[in-house]
């Protein structure tokens, strides 16, 4: 059967909100999740890192001094301090008060109100930490609804160990030179490479498709690459204007 990730000719593209509705509330937070399914969004994207005491957290960077009035590494953070920060005043005074969401929290809101998880393992993790990822997801329920991906290999071999019933996608910063055979090594349903990397290489799409791999490319913010990745075939495309790319699909 082919792979439901694959968009049919014609059909709009997949549209995965990066960090949620990045561009018009603080990344990673409910807030930036609610915009983005509010407006249509068909997936969220998220990143996902242990605190010190190994609660798998909603978080970009490996400190939290960009995006919370605190300073420090996550994994030197425990999940009490990391829940007394403000994740939403730097990015404006709409969002004060603004805490980082677990994991856990991400999920159930999806689950209660609606959407799908784009969950990012960010970093080198154990296996021990994927399984607290993985032991979430199920008993959040679901497993159906998440799809895992990763720059890390390991993170991804450690996810079909554990749980080869959810999707993996695989993200690249350069093409490797034979996409079709990482993505069997890895046992992947996405492979998700920069968009630079993929227009420099764009036949790698369809020995994708033939091997029945989607592509989902990120971060694409601008109408025209949109269009470009369109005709080239391109399954999802991952942005921060995950409002307006569901508005330029029902145009386009
Ligand atoms: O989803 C792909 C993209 O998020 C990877 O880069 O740094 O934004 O996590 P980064
Ligand atoms: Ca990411």
């Amino acid at each position: 059967a082919p792979s439901p990730y694959i968009r049919p000719v014609g059909a709009p593209l997949t549209v995965i909100a990066h960090r949620g509705a990045s561009a018009v509330a603080p990344e990673n937070t409910l807030v930036a999740q609610d915009i983005a399914r509010s407006n249509g969004a068909d997936w969220i994207e998220n990143d996902v890192q242990p605190s010190k005491d190994g609660v798998p957290f909603v978080l970009h960077d490996s400190t939290v001094d960009r995006t919370t009035n605190g300073t420090g590494a996550i994994r030197n953070l425990t999940s009490t301090q990391l829940k007394q920060l403000d994740a939403g005043s730097w990015f404006g005074p709409a969002f004060v008060g603004v805490r980082i969401p677990t994991l856990a929290e991400q999920l159930a809101d999806l689950r209660t109100r609606g959407g799908r998880l784009l969950l990012e393992i960010k970093g080198a993790h154990t296996k021990a930490e994927v399984g607290r990822i993985i032991d979430i997801v199920r008993a959040e329920q679901m497993t159906g609804r998440v799809f895992i991906q990763s720059f890390e290999t390991n993170a991804l071999k450690y996810s079909y160990e554990l749980a080869p019933e959810i999707p993996l996608g695989l993200l690249r910063s350069t093409l490797d030179a034979d996409p079709v055979a990482v993505a069997r090594q890895y046992h992947l349903t996405a492979y998700n490479p920069a968009v630079a990397a993929l227009t420099a290489r764009p036949a790698v799409i369809a020995s994708l498709h033939t091997a029945g791999v989607a592509l989902m490319v990120w971060t694409v913010d601008s109408a025209s690459q949109w269009q470009q990745l369109k005709t080239l075939g391109v399954d999802g495309v991952i942005t921060n204007r995950s409002p307006e790319l569901v508005d330029w699909n029902a145009a386009n």
